[in-house]
């Protein structure tokens, strides 16, 4: 499997994690990076955002030429209804030139999608359910942005939400969910891998490339990074 480095946009150090509104903008603006840097000029080719939320990234998607399915277990959500200050509003099946579907990604065919973002998803998934979404997508490019174990983080160390493990000869944790807008679908534990579980994952899983965008950022539970696997060239 070859590995790859990508430049992504360098955000200054803080000694805290950004808040959830700083923090979503920094991704989003790093999603929009990667996307003009792999797909320069997209002629409307299919993408599906699984685990889509809020939709921020499905919409930047859009804006950049994809055609857009979003996909999550949950009706659309804002970041005032993650806040808690405001109701869920029912949405068009497509809204803003994106098709909506409410459906598990652990039961959703992505075979008709030529892209495949799944962007703050796969660390709220059970290690066999990262490891299916892996082989399905393969040989597709599919951007993952997640969370990464790293046993000796102060951050990683400090949070009690997190249970070191070895599972299946991959090192992580298990992380108790919390049931919140941001969180697993029905799950109440999700697996967290380090980095370099991630990639025998995908070396498992059949990928033959992954792409790193460096540098990695920080969020309040510790190291966070986008991969591309398996991207266009
Ligand atoms: C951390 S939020 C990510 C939202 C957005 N993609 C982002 O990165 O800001 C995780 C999203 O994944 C959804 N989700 C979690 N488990 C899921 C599953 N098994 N199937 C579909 N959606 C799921 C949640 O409902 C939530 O909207």
């Amino acid at each position: 499997m070859q590995i790859h480095v990508l430049p992504g946009p360098a955000f200054p150090r803080t000694a805290t994690a950004p808040g959830p509104t700083l923090a979503t903008s920094m991704r989003l603006r790093s999603f929009a990076a990667l996307l003009r840097q792999v797909w320069p000029a997209p002629q409307g080719e299919c993408a599906v955002d699984l685990g889509a939320g809020h939709g921020m990234f499905a919409t930047l998607a859009r804006r950049h030429g994809f055609r857009v399915t979003a996909v999550d277990a949950r009706p659309r959500w804002s970041a005032a209804q993650a806040l808690g200050v405001a109701q869920a509003q029912p949405r068009p099946a497509v809204d803003d030139g994106i098709a909506w579907v409410q459906a598990d990604v652990r039961a959703f065919d992505t075979t008709p999608f030529a892209i495949v973002p799944a962007i703050g998803l796969t660390y709220h998934l059970p290690l066999a359910a990262q490891r299916d979404l892996l082989v399905q997508t393969a040989g597709r490019p599919t951007v993952i942005d997640t969370e990464v174990f790293d046993a000796a983080d102060p951050a990683a160390i400090a949070c009690d939400r997190l249970r070191p493990v070895r599972l299946d000869g991959l090192e992580g944790a298990l992380c108790r969910e919390t049931g919140n807008y941001w969180s697993a679908a029905d799950d109440q534990e999700s697996f967290w891998s380090t980095h370099d579980a991630f990639l025998q994952m995908c070396r498992d899983a059949g990928r033959r490339s992954v792409t790193l965008i460096e540098p990695t950022y920080r969020s309040q539970f510790g190291p966070q990074r986008w991969y591309v696997l398996d991207a266009p060239r």
